[in-house]
Parts: structure tokens; C-alpha cells; sequence
């Protein structure tokens, strides 16, 4: 049965007014006091609802993102306690993801945006009453002039208020409107200034000590005209001065002019930005410092990871890839949040997913996100390289990021024992590995396509962002890992899968017979190409395999040289088959190009380079060097899964069975690790007492584990372990 909400119509500005950004309002005119009223709430766009000036609910940036031609989610919020006779209701609408520019080249149509709403009210008498937003509705011009997530905002208190007349009624399908499905995107968190700095240019700048993702609040004082403007950065440059030039075409810029009565507080309405560092380009002499703070903004997941050890660099590691997490979880997983991209891009979804859903409960999250890939796939079955797809519909298909029709449900469904992971994307998993089953020229593997192949791998010939490792070689890796992520999701089922089943172990033997003809020789001799075999099962002998990725690492003075493909799975790839040690060794590595290099440069966020600020404080490059891009925090799933071995069970997801197996090493003297399940805390942790580790494991009550010590295997009941 429709919504309510869906009675109603999309409202629009009468009238073209440029850039600002419109308030509708209505007066309620209650027919006297009520006992409930709820209100059903969306736009095209972003909006912002109050009742008589006080704000409905906390959601920012409301209604959210998704796949907008066919979804769109409404909100409901009760606000019995908020009407009254006499109450007005106002909604500003900016142009959000919907309407604004999003794409490195503005890939996406410019729209028009559109409100629409439905306050439902049940008087005390009993009496009902539905306002809907029709052209009742009137709309008015606000002083926001400029509002946009890449560019900032412009307000000017000065500027007139306009009353534009009634809305406009815009034709528009309402049965896209759907309930909400993810996490609301909420404000988690403030930080204070750290420092204000001068820098050697002579600019103003206040440090607040963490690359985040959201924006300044500040309590605006000073005399009409004046004005506050700011800019945002992530790092300083070499010399010390602010560096903007790897936000790209992103302005990223706060113009605020005062009216000159009182203080005013101030966010922006539907912008947000990356940024560690602030530039106040202007700033009231009244103003000091104490009046700016930092406010995080991201989806609101709730905390369930925890990881420390006996190295302070990786305890911040892992800081930094909760941060990563935090800055790029804003209702759809971006690949960054700060230049002209911060895209569903779905190759660092994939890479990240499995410690995402260690860090935080995310499971709300990626229903949504994973229902916008449902949507957003073609009929052919091609998955698109960002979900949203707002790059249009040649922007599809590229072995590894499509892959995260299957990666991403199946880790879900291991980490939260949800079945409709499975049940929900099992469709979408299928038509996408027959496409690929049907688009090479070879039946089994996948030789042509466009790929984005080992992304920033650091074998990359000179002028490309693609790793070395041969690109058909990856396809077809990822052709098996599809192929029997969609036979373990079948079989989870219940289903039949011996046809998917006979596909796997096709293509695994044409990938052999192509990639690894040679004993112990994967094809192009990359250290992804090895990764790849073994992590993903592809040869039978692994250990000649192993052991020339670990001699190939040795020849690169311990350090990797994988990019987004083999990075994920390059550890697990060593400490499966006898190189736990030279696992640890990587993972310790504090020189250029490892995980440790950033965090001694004083990283606070995971980069997406390992060299975005060079050992001599130069910078890797202007175009592509983002300093919030959680994709290389994927080395968290090895903390947690290897490193302290707590690892869910396939035939019992969500931790209901839990293998304890973790794989210590000297070098990190203890390690404890837990995670929040829906059962209770799981968690693991060994130190070192002279040479003899002694382990301690908790199995939350309901549960069942065994725990992997020394060869040896041991039956556990819930209650806390030692050993
Ligand atoms: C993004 C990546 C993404 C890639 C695809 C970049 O611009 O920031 O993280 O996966 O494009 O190649």
C-alpha cells in the first residue's frame, strides 16, 4: 500500500533564483492541541526541517543518498512535542548529491531541487489530519546563497528574505520514496583547535589535530560587512604553508558576512569538507580561536572494534584506520572526502569492507548501500564503478570493483549472520559472474574488459596509476573469487549450486593453466600476481609460490609493492603459507612504502599513497593524493582475523562459532583485540612472559569457539579462557 508521503507532491521555488537556497514554509493552522504528529520528510536534494525555528531531529544531510532514479529514502520523525496552534514549519532544501555538481567532471545533470512532505496529526478528540505539501506551501529566498558539498557555502546575513509566492508543483514519481533504510548521518564528535599557527606565508591557520570529515561550527561577533572565510586543508605543505591543490576543482570554501546584531552560531547546511588545518582567510577581530570547532560528521555506526599492542606506531595504525573509516562512512562508502570525487567508488568498498565490519556495526549501513547496487546494476549485469553511478552508464564493469556484488554480502553476512545479506544479493551476485562468464573472448577467463587493474600498485610503469601485474590475470582471479563467493552464498541458501560449482573449478584451471604454467612462476613475476594465487586458492603446490613472493619481497628490502588489489590480502597471503614472520616484518616496516611510513610522518588518517608526502616532504603528486582513503586500512582485517586470530566461522556466522587462531610474533610484546558482536564481546589477546605467550579468549555466553594454540586444537564455552 503506498505512503502517505506519497500523496503528496515534489515543491519547487516558483521561480528561477539562481544558486541561493529556498525555505518552504507553512503555517499549520492546528485545529488545537494534538496527542501525536509525526513528520514524513524527503527531498531532491538535502533538506533541513524546523518547527518554529527549532530543528527536526539530528539527521545531516537528510534524506541521504541513493541510487535517486529509483530510491529515495523519506524520514519520519515524531514531533508531537514540538506543534503547536500556530506552529509554522520550514524546510530549506539545497542541492545536495542530487542537484549538485558531484564528479571530477561534473559528470552528472545539474536538477532542480524538490521538497516533498506529509505531517500526519491525531488530535486529542481523536480527529485527523494529513498536511501535505502541495502549492499551499509558500517559498522564500534565505540568505544561504551558495551551498555545494565540493565548493562550500556562501551565506550573507544581510541579504534579504524574499517571499517568492506559492511552490511550485514539480511533476515527479513518488513511488521511488522508500522508508529509511541506513544509518541517519549525524554529527559524532567535536574538536577544539590544537594550535594556531602562522605559517611562513604569513597565513592564520588552526590546526585541530586530526584529519576529519565534516565542518566548522563558529560563534560568529563582529560589525555588519564583516566577514569570516575560511579554507580547508589536509596537510601543510613542505615549507610549512597551507596546501590545497590536491582537493582538485573542490573550492571548499566558507564565505560568511555579517548582520552585525549579536553573535550568531553558524554550520554549514548541506556542505561538509576534509580538512585537518583551517584557513581563516578573513576573520572578525572580535573573533579568537575558541570561537571555531571541528565537528565530525559521519553515518552514525556504532563502535565495535578495539585493537592495541605493544608498538605505538601501529596502535595509532590502527587509530588512523578508524579514522579512515569514520571520514569515509557518510551514508554510502567513499573513496575520499575532501577533492571532486568522494564517490561510492566500489573497488575500496570491496578492499575495505571486511575490517569495516570489524571497526563498527555497519551492517544497516551496507544493506542500504548494497540494495543502491541491486538498482544501480544494468541488464546485462554490470556493476558500476560508483553507487551511486552518477558517472553514467559506460562507467561499469572493471574486474576487482564489481567484484563487490559478492565480496561485500558475503563478509556481511560472516560478520553479522544476517541471512538477508544472501538472500537480497544473491541475484545481483549472479547476473554478475554469468556476465563475466560470458564477456571474454575465452570462456573461463576474462581477457579484455577495462579494468582499473592493481590500482597504484608501485610497480606501475612510469606515468600510469596501474600496478604492473597483468590485468587479465587479476580479472580472472576475481572471476574465481566471485564465482565462489556465489557458490557459498548459494549453498548458505540452500540451493543447488553444482552448475557454479563446475564454473569454479573451470575457471581456477584456466587460470592456472594461463597464470601458472610455470611451478612456483605466476605470470609478469608481480607480488600482487602471487598474492592473488595464493589468498585466492588458485594453485595447488602453494608453497613454491610462497616462497618466491617472499624472496621477491626480500629483494625489495622487505617492503610491498602491491596497490589496490594485492594490498588487501598480501599478509594473509604470507602468513597462510609458513610467512607469518615476514607478515609481522611488512606490517613493522616504518620505511617507505609500508603502513608504518605515514604514521611516523604523522599521519592521523589513512593516505592514498604510500608516499602522499615523500620522505623529503614532498608531495607524491597534486592530482590523485588524498589523505583520508580508507582503502590500505584493510591491513585491519589481518590485525584482527591473524595477528590476534579471532576469525568468525562460515557455518555459524555472526560469532556464533568463533576460531581463535591467532599467529604472535616478539616483535609486538602483547596484542588484545575485541569485537562487539550481536552476541556479546569476542575477544583475543597474547603476550609475551619471557619467551612463552599466554593467551587469554572471551566466548560471549550462547557461544561456542576453538581456539588454534601451538598445533593443538581446543573445544571452548563461553566464559574466559587462558592458556
Ligand atoms: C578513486 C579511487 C578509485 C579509483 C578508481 C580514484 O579516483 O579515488 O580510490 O578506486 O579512482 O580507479
Amino acid at each position: 500500500m503506498a505512503h502517505l508521503i506519497q500523496q503528496a507532491c515534489f515543491l519547487t521555488a516558483p521561480k528561477d533564483i539562481g544558486t541561493v537556497v529556498p525555505c518552504f514554509t507553512r503555517a499549520l493552522d492546528l485545529r488545537g492541541p494534538v496527542r501525536s504528529a509525526r513528520l514524513h520528510i524527503s527531498a531532491l536534494g538535502m533538506y533541513q526541517a524546523a518547527i518554529d525555528g527549532a530543528r527536526v531531529g539530528e539527521f545531516v544531510f537528510a534524506p541521504g543518498w541513493t541510487e535517486y532514479g529509483s530510491r529515495l529514502q523519506f524520514q519520519t520523525y515524531d514531533v508531537t512535542d514540538m506543534v503547536a496552534p500556530g506552529s509554522v514549519l520550514t524546510v530549506l532544501v539545497g542541492e545536495g548529491w542530487w542537484g549538485g555538481r558531484m564528479g571530477w567532471n561534473d559528470q552528472k545533470a545539474r536538477r532542480a531541487s524538490a521538497l516533498i512532505a506529509a505531517l500526519e496529526i491525531e488530535y486529542l478528540d481523536g480527529s485527523r489530519e494529513n498536511i501535505l505539501t502541495d502549492e499551499r506551501w509558500r517559498v522564500l529566498t534565505t540568505p544561504i546563497l551558495f551551498s555545494s558539498i565540493y565548493d562550500g557555502e556562501t551565506v550573507d546575513m544581510n541579504a534579504p528574505c524574499e517571499d517568492l509566492g506559492p511552490a511550485r508543483i514539480l511533476p515527479h514519481d513518488t513511488s521511488i520514496l522508500l522508508p529509511q533504510e541506513g544509518e541517519e548521518i549525524r554529527e559524532m564528535g567535536t574538536l577544539s583547535p590544537i594550535a594556531e599557527i602562522t605559517t611562513p606565508k604569513g597565513e592564520r591557520v588552526l590546526d585541530f589535530g586530526q584529519n576529519l570529515t565534516g565542518y566548522v561550527r563558529l560563534r560568529a561577533r563582529g560589525r555588519q560587512g564583516e566577514t569570516v572565510e575560511l579554507s580547508f586543508a589536509e596537510v601543510l605543505d613542505k615549507d610549512g604553508n597551507f596546501y590545497t591543490e590536491n582537493m582538485r576543482s573542490a573550492k571548499n570554501k566558507i564565505l560568511l558576512t555579517l548582520s552585525g546584531d549579536g553573535e550568531m552560531e553558524y554550520a554549514p547546511a548541506f556542505s561538509f569538507q576534509g580538512f585537518r588545518y583551517v584557513r581563516l582567510d578573513a576573520c572578525p577581530p572580535a573573533m579568537t580561536s575558541a570561537d571555531f570547532a571541528a565537528v565530525v560528521v559521519h553515518s552514525n555506526i556504532e563502535r565495535t572494534g578495539d585493537f592495541t599492542c605493544g608498538v605505538e606506531l601501529v596502535n595509532k595504525l590502527y587509530e588512523n584506520i578508524l579514522w579512515g573509516q569514520r571520514g569515509n562512512f557518510l551514508d554510502v562508502p567513499t573513496d575520499c572526502p575532501q577533492r571532486d570525487e568522494r564517490l561510492g567508488w566500489t573497488g575500496d568498498a570491496q578492499v575495505f569492507a571486511r575490517t569495516a565490519s570489524y571497526n563498527f556495526r555497519v551492517d544497516k549501513f551496507f544493506t542500504k548501500w548494497l540494495h543502491d547496487l541491486n538498482a544501480s546494476q544494468d541488464e546485462q549485469g554490470r556493476i558500476p564503478h560508483v553507487i551511486p553511478n552518477i558517472l553514467g552508464p559506460d562507467s561499469v564493469a572493471s574486474a576487482a570493483w564489481a567484484d563487490v556484488c559478492t565480496i561485500v554480502p558475503w563478509q556481511m553476512y560472516l560478520t553479522y549472520g544476517q541471512l538477508h545479506f544472501l538472500t537480497d544479493q544473491f541475484d545481483a551476485a549472479k547476473k554478475w559472474v554469468d556476465y563475466v562468464h560470458g564477456a571474454g573472448s575465452e570462456e573461463f577467463l576474462w581477457l579484455d574488459g577495462t579494468h582499473f587493474g592493481d590500482w597504484l600498485g608501485l610497480d606501475a610503469p612510469e606515468g600510469s596509476y596501474k600496478g604492473s601485474t597483468d590485468e587479465g590475470l587479476i580479472a580472472g582471479a576475481f572471476f574465481a573469487l566471485s564465482t565462489e563467493n556465489l557458490v557459498k552464498m548459494g549453498r548458505a541458501l540452500g540451493k543447488n549450486m553444482t552448475e557454479y560449482e563446475a564454473l569454479y573449478d573451470n575457471v581456477r584451471a584456466a587460470w592456472q593453466k594461463r597464470y601458472a604454467a610455470e611451478p612456483g612462476r605466476v605470470f609478469g613475476d608481480t607480488q600482487t600476481g602471487y598474492v592473488l594465487a595464493l589468498a585466492f586458492d588458485l594453485v595447488d603446490q602453494k608453497a613454491p609460490y610462497a616462497a618466491r613472493l617472499a624472496q621477491k619481497i626480500h629483494e625489495n628490502g622487505d617492503k610491498l609493492q602491491t596497490g589496490f588489489v594485492g594490498t588487501p590480502y598480501l599478509l594473509r597471503a604470507l602468513s597462510e603459507n609458513g610467512y607469518t614472520d615476514l607478515a609481522y616484518t611488512l606490517l613493522l616496516q616504518t620505511e617507505f612504502p609500508s603502513w608504518l611510513y605515514p604514521v611516523t610522518r604523522g599521519a592521523t588518517t589513512m593516505w592514498e599513497h604510500w608516499d602522499g608526502l615523500k620522505p623529503d616532504g614532498s608531495m607524491w603528486s597534486a592530482d590523485m593524493n588524498s589523505f583520508n582513503h580508507y582503502a590500505y586500512g584493510a591491513v585491519g582485517e589481518w590485525m584482527f582475523n591473524v595477528c590476534a586470530g579471532i576469525q568468525p566461522d562460515p557455518e555459524n556466522p555472526g560469532f556464533r562459532r568463533i576460531r581463535f587462531a591467532p599467529q604472535p610474533d616478539p616483535r609486538m610484546g602483547h596484542v588484545s583485540a575485541s569485537i562487539r558482536t550481536a552476541q556479546g564481546l569476542v575477544a583475543s589477546s597474547w603476550a609475551y612472559e619471557g619467551d612463552k605467550v599466554r593467551y587469554t579468549f572471551t566466548v560471549p555466553a550462547g557461544c561456542t569457539a576453538v581456539a588454534q594454540i601451538g598445533g593443538a586444537e581446543y573445544e571452548l564455552s563461553a566464559g574466559v579462557h587462558r592458556f
